[in-house]
């Protein structure tokens, strides 16, 4: 077993910008330059969504400007957006839930991770954030996309949470996974950040067994998937574990219909009663929008 190893990529302790503003021209500096990075910054920093010329000034995503970019590693796109989105949409149920641990598998660039921490309460609520990823240049973004922000968690560098099992054991509020999940050869799973294998369920399929052991009594779980992966027996195979299922936000492109699923224990949850009826109908319906789709695209093609 391969054991779990903190990366510790700050120099200094974990603070927020706000206690420290004389560094923060100094954290910029480090973000442009430290890793090598091409961090695209306006100069004017104005915030596109509060139109706040401070970017630190709370928000509810992660500044694209302040995401760290490397070519290893997987940058925010379509399906980073996604999830993002469908986190903003159970904002307000998230914080509802008062979650101590949060956890994302993948964190890539960190953009996922800063955004749900930032909607979360900005780093000030007492919340422990872990982030793993098997490549050490996505952890060193995340690292610097955190501080960009004035915030930080445990970086683990591992595949998907080994080694971490004992210390997430029933206590992972909120897991967060934009996996590998576009169809290749399963050969190929590990050579890219989106090589999925067989109907890009191989990495997919790894971490819906270890869900089980590591979500507390009221941890909800949001997976991205594409069609491909059918996300209506990825609900079957989680609803065998006792877990229901929605489809919290599905969005087609020309390549690919993305959906983000929300999975959460049967019984224990009585707030999301209806969530449990729509379980099957809303998975149903969004697969048969999905089919309907692709059946129109067919239609005008021919
Ligand atoms: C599609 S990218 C998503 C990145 C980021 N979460 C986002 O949404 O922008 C998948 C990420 O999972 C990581 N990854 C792939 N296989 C993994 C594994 N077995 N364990 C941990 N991370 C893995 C990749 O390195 C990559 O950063």
């Amino acid at each position: 077993m391969i054991s779990a190893h903190k990366l510790d990529f700050q120099s200094t302790p974990c603070v927020s910008f706000a206690g420290f503003p004389l560094l923060r021209p100094l954290w910029l500096f480090e973000i442009l330059f430290l890793f090598g990075m091409d961090v695209a910054f306006n100069e004017e920093n104005e915030d596109p969504v509060t139109k706040s010329h401070d970017p630190f000034a709370t928000r509810s995503s992660a500044d694209l400007r302040l995401v760290a970019r490397h070519p290893e590693v997987y940058g925010p796109s379509d399906d980073s957006f996604v999830l993002v989105d469908a986190l903003l949409a159970e904002k307000a149920h998230l914080r509802e839930l008062h979650p101590r641990l949060c956890v994302e598998v993948g964190c890539g660039s960190g953009y996922v991770i800063t955004s749900l921490a930032l909607m979360l309460g900005n780093g000030k609520e007492n919340i422990k954030y872990i982030a793993s990823d098997i490549s050490e240049a996505a952890l060193k973004a995340t690292a610097i996309t955190l501080k960009a922000h004035g915030l930080c968690a445990e970086l683990y560098k591992v595949d998907l949470i080994s080694g971490l099992e004992k210390r997430l054991a029933g206590a992972v509020d909120v897991l967060i996974f934009n996996p590998p999940c576009v169809p290749t050869l399963d050969e190929e799973v590990g050579t890219s950040a989106w090589a999925g294998g067989n109907k890009g369920r191989v990495v997919i399929d790894r971490m819906l067994k270890t869900v089980d052991s590591i979500l507390s009594k009221k941890g909800r779980f949001y997976l991205v998937t594409v069609t491909a992966n059918n996300p209506g027996e990825i609900c079957q195979i989680m609803r065998r574990k006792g877990f229901s299922s929605r489809i919290v936000i599905q969005r087609h492109s020309e390549e690919e219909s993305l959906h983000v699923l929300k999975f959460w224990r049967e019984k224990l949850d009585h707030s999301s009663g209806s969530d449990k009826s729509l379980l099957y109908s809303r998975c149903a319906s969004a697969l048969h929008v999905s089919l309907s789709h692709r059946l129109s695209r067919l239609v005008s093609f021919k």
